[in-house]
């Protein structure tokens, strides 16, 4: 596939030696575990000469953000964007935890993402190739980006839509989807992006929780080789009873609703009904539109956008993020943990704009910096399984960013598929979501990456609204597994369940001691739920939900959420530290692993495997050898207390359209429950198609 040489550094001994001996010595905190395998894992990588000589991000960036904090920041903020009012203050944290930045600076965030780039020359550059599904594509330049913008921003005006106004946005990865965006923000509105794979239900609660004015949809995009509506979702959602009892209009008559009109792009051609009364073409309203619009300021605290995610209840939080620390942590990771030369490098974030990846690293990071990036709107297996590595080779993409599940999902398939395309142009690799297990990691490495490229592992949230715990390429010996070191200008540590630091070599809990930038600035109409759900823990500190573990270097890794770390016999375990055992084992391509609840010892271990496509063929014969063969794999690997009490080889795990595995699921499944909602899975047949392979 590649002529490149390979730069890695394989392990010394030396290494080996040191890695295992500290580990296995590691004694527990409260929060800890002395339990990880993961930190067996000893290969190292260090950037190449090649890399570093030419590297956006240097040591001197840590120095330089050594000292005061918010006055790093301020300097990186007046570096990347325009500002139309510059700041002369930066944080303003004297009402914790509602943090304002920047805050008597005006900007607009659609002008530092479009017109500045125009303006500076680099209007012909490349913002967005589009590759549709079925194949058809289309390209913006940043001038052509910037006037659809414009007319799409005026057509919203001539809606209604104004500063403060939420406008709920149901749409298809299209070029639309990012100028409906921008548009928004341009004039100052606020939009909340909804996954357009969620139910019309779904669709209905952000809608009234928010109380959108506006909804843009499209009739339908494609996926999975066919057009799957979306505007019949958009009009069963405003049919349905109200949900909107304790904020918002309160009224749950059928078809009352806040929602004033309905715009549509015609994508799918597929027929729609039509109601008169709210329903519009975005084709008809944008040819119609004047084509001058002139950004205005605003104050950096204006809300830019709302993102609904999930808690640990039922009821979806609607994340806030406002305008320029927003903009100016996006900007910044973007360009130095991707390491962006904006002239040369084709960038692709496979995320869908329904997710925060989409937001800050399809729209927000990546305009702000002027980039070429490449879009698609279908999914990595249409019409097959190469499609991902076609669009690289097609377009040249050298960055790429994409979640460990996919890669897994690659590696199941096998490396001939990613062999058969010229993927050459790729210089650096990211990774997003979840925990990415070593095995994965290097396989992405060796496989996508010709060998060569640095992975950055980056560990966030919807809350933290931009990177915060990653490798930067070029200055970072890294490490398969590990999201490693925090970057620049942020002060994250790991707190044992008092609330003091860990030392190296144990795990507790993850946490932001320090306001940053980028940060949620509360959930959407319910100040209280913020502070309880993130500060209440360890007062003035942002408690993330996530485990984490130093090893002997100080360096992260991450555990997963807290609830999904299991306690066996007193001994905290971690999901992801048993599914990486398994996955590194030959016969292995995917695994989730529950804490089932047990009468002797309090949880425990339940895996769920996928076997390697190539391996079935026999398989019904060997099913209980290799579920013994992988408990003794794990106990042997980690230890006797994370030998699992069973082990199921399925088809299939249970996981939501994100890609994220539904442990709950598999945990009602090992603990011989009724199996709960399944309504959020992308696959809603899929518990019956484990309980089948369970009975087997
Ligand atoms: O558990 C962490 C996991 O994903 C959670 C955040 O999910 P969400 O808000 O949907 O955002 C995902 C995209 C940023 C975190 O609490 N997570 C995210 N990135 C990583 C990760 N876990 C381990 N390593 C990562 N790189």
């Amino acid at each position: 596939m590649t002529s490149k040489t390979s730069t890695s550094t394989s392990t010394t001994p030396a290494d080996t030696q040191t890695d295992t001996h500290d580990t296995r010595d590691t004694h527990t905190t409260p929060a800890g575990t002395n339990i990880d395998n993961l930190l067996h894992e000893t290969r190292r990588f260090a950037p190449s000469d090649e890399f570093r000589a030419t590297a956006v991000a240097t040591e001197e960036l840590y120095e330089r953000a050594s000292g005061d904090r918010p006055a790093f920041w301020g300097e990186q903020s007046k570096t990347l964007l325009h500002w139309h009012t510059p700041f002369t203050r930066t944080l303003d944290w004297s009402n914790p935890p509602f943090a304002k930045w920047f805050d008597d600076g005006t900007l607009n965030v659609a002008y530092n993402c479009l017109d500045r780039h125009v303006k500076a020359g680099n209007g012909d550059r490349i913002a967005l190739n589009w590759e549709g599904e079925p194949g058809d594509s289309r390209s913006f330049t940043y001038s052509e980006l910037t006037a659809e913008v414009k007319k799409a921003a005026n057509v919203l005006i001539s809606l209604g839509i104004g500063q403060g106004d939420r406008v709920a946005i149901y749409l298809p990865m299209i070029p639309e989807a990012l100028i409906s965006m921008l548009a928004v923000a341009r004039i100052g509105a606020v939009h909340s992006v909804v996954f357009g794979g969620f139910s019309a239900e779904s669709l209905r609660a952000r809608i009234d929780d928010a109380s959108a004015k506006l909804v843009i949809t499209a009739d339908g995009g494609w996926r999975k080789g066919k057009v799957s509506p979306l505007k019949p979702a958009v009009d069963a959602a405003l049919a349905l009873p109200g949900t909107n009892t304790a904020t918002g209009t309160g009224d749950t008559t059928p078809g009352t609703h806040t929602v004033t009109n309905v715009l549509v792009v015609k994508r799918g051609n597929n027929p729609v009904d039509w109601n008169p009364d709210l329903d519009l073409w975005w084709h008809d309203e944008l040819a119609n539109a004047n084509p001058e619009h002139e950004a205005q300021p605003f104050p950096a605290e204006n809300p830019l956008f709302i993102l609904y995610t999930s808690g640990t209840t039922g009821k979806p939080k609607g994340i806030l993020h406002t305008s320029g620390g927003y903009l100016t942590q996006a900007a910044f990771t973007h360009k130095n943990v991707f390491d962006l030369h904006p002239e040369t490098d084709v960038y692709w974030s496979t995320a869908d704009v329904g997710w925060i990846t989409g937001h800050t690293y399809v729209v927000y990071g990546p305009l702000a910096n002027g980039a070429t990036q490449v879009i698609y709107e279908g999914t990595p297996d249409v019409p097959h399984p190469g499609r991902w590595w076609e669009i690289i080779e097609k377009y040249k993409v050298s960055i790429l960013y994409a979640a460990p599940t996919a890669i897994r999902t690659f590696m199941k398939l096998g490396r001939q598929i990613p062999d058969a395309f010229d993927l050459t142009s790729l210089r650096l690799l990211g990774s997003v979501g979840e925990p990415i297990n070593p095995e994965a990691w290097v396989w992405y490495r060796d496989v996508i990456g010709g060998g060569t490229t640095p992975i950055v592992d980056t560990w966030w949230q919807t809350e933290t609204g931009a990177i915060m715990i990653s490798a930067l390429p070029g200055v970072t010996t890294l490490k398969p597994g590990s999201a490693q070191v925090p970057l620049p200008g942020l002060d994250i540590q790991v707190l044992d369940d008092q609330g003091n630091p860990v030392p190296k070599n144990s795990g507790g809990l993850l946490v932001v001691a320090e306001p940053w930038p980028s940060m949620l600035r509360g959930i959407w109409g319910d100040p209280d739920r913020f502070v309880e759900t993130y500060y209440s823990q360890f007062p003035g500190r942002y408690f993330a939900g996530d485990g984490a573990r130093l090893d002997r270097d100080g360096d992260i890794w991450l555990l997963g959420r807290v609830d999904d770390v299991m306690n066996v016999s007193g001994h905290r375990l971690s999901t992801a530290e048993i599914e990486s055992s398994l996955v590194s084992h030959p016969r292995v391509a995917e695994a989730a692993v529950v804490g089932a609840s047990d009468e002797t010892t309090g949880q425990a271990v339940v895996a769920f495997v996928i076997v390697r496509a190539s391996q079935e063929g026999d398989l019904v014969q060997e099913i209980d050898v290799l579920s013994a063969e992988l408990r003794v794999h794990v106990a042997t690997q980690i230890g006797a207390i994370a030998r699992p009490r069973q082990v199921f080889i399925v088809a299939e795990l249970p996981k939501t359209r994100s890609g994220k595995i539904m442990r709950r699921l598999l945990r009602d499944l090992a603990e011989g429950r009724e199996i709960g909602d399944t309504t959020t899975l992308a696959d809603t047949q899929v518990m019956n198609i484990i309980s089948g392979s369970i009975a087997r």
